[in-house]
């Protein structure tokens, strides 16, 4: 998922062209990984581009923000404006957002108190994330490396720095030769791949993990939830075990990246005949529709841009 450079980033408060949104090589979130960040769609529909979730997107941000002490200063009215100002000024119909708010450069030291905020929202067009995609379905891996522990870095908590626990899981799933890896915690439970979280489908129904497995508490996986209830598909919200998802009937992915991808091979065994199974492909299909306004049920769901203009 490389990114094609747009015209403009919120940076500061301002927009800047693209080239523009530098920053100084001895920023502290560089070097220590103080910052907390959101991952956002923007999807076209029929009433123009809309942002989904972005209110529970942006309430994550704060409360990441707040985990690390980093003062975001500006409202959450503010930045969900910033947000739908990037894809208008960018003239985006679909896309993914980015926005980051981090410790910048005053110190080397490990304490951030001196240190000024910035904080930025990208926005650009982006398709699939995963290889196989959301279509065919990816292969992933059980990865050596552990999941971090929550008692040393809250999972709930979307910083910077902790990717580098993805980053290995992930370098050394595609060394193997997989798209993706899923990581177990310290208890040996499942916890979730390097950017998305998992659903198990078993005798008609979902089963999915919570914050005590170390994860993080996906906006998709809650909408997930929601539209499965809404297809009177059952979800249990429990621990995960490696037989859990070695003996699936389905699996699948769920995030901001990834939307839903079904799983079709885990550590070379085929799940599902490596097919989309059919429950991962209702709560797919609803999930698409939910994301383009098609469904008036959850329209609350999305942030339209142009609206945003008018009102
Ligand atoms: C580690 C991790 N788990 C799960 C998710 C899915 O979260 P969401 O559905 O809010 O994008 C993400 C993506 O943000 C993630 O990075």
């Amino acid at each position: 998922m490389g990114f094609t450079p747009t015209e403009s980033i919120w940076f500061n408060g301002r927009l800047v062209p693209w080239g523009d949104a530098k920053v100084h090589v001895l920023a502290h979130g560089l070097h220590y990984g103080t910052g907390v960040f959101e991952g956002m769609r923007c999807y076209a529909t029929a009433d123009g581009p809309a942002v989904f979730r972005l209110d529970a997107h942006l309430d994550r941000f704060f409360q990441s923000a707040a985990l690390y002490e980093l003062t975001i200063p500006y409202t959450k009215d503010a930045l969900a404006d910033a947000a739908l100002e990037v894809i208008r000024a960018n003239k985006l119909e679909s896309a993914y957002l980015r926005p980051i708010a981090f410790f910048d450069a005053a110190t080397l030291s490990v304490w951030t108190k001196e240190c000024p905020v910035t904080v930025a929202i990208a926005g650009y067009p982006s398709g699939a994330y995963l290889a196989g995609g959301p279509d065919r379905g990816t292969r992933v891996m059980i990865s050596s490396i552990r999941k971090f522990d929550n008692a040393a870095i809250p999972a709930w908590g979307k910083a910077c720095g902790q990717y580098i626990n993805s980053v290995r899981a992930v370098q050394e799933a595609q060394r193997h030769g997989f798209d993706e890896a899923l990581l177990l915690n310290s208890r040996g439970e499942v916890s979730e791949g390097s950017g998305e979280n998992l659903f198990v489908v078993k005798d008609g129904g979902l089963l999915t993990n919570d914050v005590d497995a170390g994860i993080l508490m996906g906006v998709t996986r809650a909408s997930v939830i929601e539209l499965a209830k809404g297809l009177s598909i059952p979800t249990r919200v429990g621990p995960l075990s490696v037989e859990d998802v070695l003996g699936a009937d389905e699996l699948f992915f769920s995030g901001t990246a990834v939307e839903v991808t079904p799983i079709r091979e885990v550590d070379g065994r085929v799940i599902s005949e490596g097919k989309p199974g059919p429950i991962t492909r209702r709560i797919q299909d609803t999930f698409n529709q939910a994301v383009r306004g098609q469904l008036p049920q959850y329209r609350q769901w999305l942030s339209f841009v142009r609206q945003a203009v008018t009102s």
